[in-house]
């Protein structure tokens, strides 16, 4: 199975930012780890901080990748844009945040995104992109 996993504006930061709320953990190290966990799965990586990239790259993957994971970041709660483009490809995608968003700002707690998803995973720090690739194998 081929899975991306597809993050937004911010997340290159990992292990840098605001470490109370996401952890010291940088994507990369985290990443190593998922591939050595899912072997069977063709994983693939890709972050950007633009939203017309991350557009863009859903486009790319959209008809022939078997799934995808998404952190689209703060674009969550402000793209339509990206809301959009899930409505428009075929690839299921699976929303996924390291914090709980609901015990946050209340900006945070509407996404443009959930509506076109299979489903929402937030809480679980970097492990909330584990539990996505687990939903999209199953
Ligand atoms: C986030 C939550 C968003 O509200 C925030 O803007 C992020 C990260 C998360 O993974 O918890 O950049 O998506």
């Amino acid at each position: 199975k081929k899975i991306l996993i597809l993050n937004g504006p911010n997340l290159n930061l990992l292990g840098v930012r605001e470490k109370g709320i996401y952890g010291v953990q940088s994507f990369d190290s985290y990443y190593e780890s998922l591939q050595s966990d899912f072997p069977e799965v063709e994983l693939h990586y890709f972050q950007s901080n633009s939203e017309g990239a991350l557009i863009d790259k859903l486009h790319e993957v959209g008809f022939s990748f078997d799934g995808v994971v998404m952190n689209a970041g703060a674009y969550t709660h402000t793209s339509v844009a990206i809301g959009d483009a899930i409505a428009g490809i075929q690839t299921p995608v699976v929303e996924v945040h390291i914090s709980n968003v609901h015990q946050r700002e209340e900006f945070r707690h509407h996404s443009f995104l959930s509506k076109n998803c299979k489903g929402v995973i937030l809480g679980f720090g970097l492990d909330s992109y584990r539990l996505g690739i687990l939903s999209l194998i199953k």
